[in-house]
């Protein structure tokens, strides 16, 4: 059994108390959701302002980006580190108008084949650039659904996280137009990244308190659990 009032919790909130101005929010083009999803993947929103404002300036279409030498483009990733996910970058820009005329898909499973782009981080750009209902699973959400499900699991386990992946899935808003995807999934990031931070949470603001095995059990602490050494 799945609880419906799940999503239509956490849309509430994001609608009230989430983030509404970030430079990628309010639009539904794929060059520039995909360009903050890629850059969010390994480091905080505070970080990537700057960088994404001036890689932009620099590239402001798909097209400029694939066609500039990847000297330029490493040039103006450099300070955000992991650097692989520039080099993808390009390469992904180079699929997108060789295979798809320049028009990024909207399906995620097609998403998840192209350079960089993982299943969560498809299902994030195709919600919020196409409406699309596709789960997340990201770090942050993980410690969400680890503590109000009291998930007493090492996350980073193949079983454990596919076990997550069938519970994102199920609890998704429902409802193929108007579902509120994007606001949902924007919702749980916000959660994670504001509230249900890893050391210090906000329970006492938390939508989800009244359903919390972690807060009920006192185990906010504890979990997720960690990585067995
Ligand atoms: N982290 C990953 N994706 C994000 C987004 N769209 N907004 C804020 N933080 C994020």
């Amino acid at each position: 059994y799945v609880d419906p009032t799940f999503s239509a919790t956490v849309i509430a909130w994001q609608k009230q108390h989430g983030r509404h101005a970030l430079p990628w929010q309010n639009t539904r083009d794929a060059y520039l959701i995909w360009l903050s999803e890629i850059m969010l993947q390994q480091t905080q929103v505070a970080a990537v302002l700057a960088y994404y404002a001036r890689f932009l300036a620099r590239f402001p279409t798909l097209r400029s980006l694939a066609e500039a030498p990847v000297e330029d483009v490493m040039a103006q990733w450099s300070g955000l580190g992991y650097y692989t996910r520039a080099r993808n970058l390009h390469k992904c820009a180079q699929r997108v108008v060789a295979e798809y005329g320049g028009v990024f898909p909207s399906d995620p499973v097609l998403l998840a084949d192209l350079p960089g782009i993982g299943r969560s981080t498809a299902a994030a750009i195709s919600a919020f650039s196409s409406g699309t209902r596709a789960a997340i699973m990201d770090g942050n959400v993980k410690r969400v659904f680890a503590r109000v499900f009291g998930i007493d699991a090492y996350p980073g386990e193949k079983k454990v996280e596919e076990a997550m992946w069938r519970r994102a899935e199920a609890l998704l808003p429902a409802g193929d137009i108007n579902s509120g995807i994007e606001s949902y999934t924007q919702g749980l990031m916000d959660l994670g990244a504001t509230l249900c931070t890893r050391s210090s949470p906000d329970c006492g603001r938390c939508p989800l308190l009244a359903r919390c095995v972690a807060y009920a059990t006192g185990r906010t602490k504890e979990l997720p659990v960690r990585k067995p050494k």
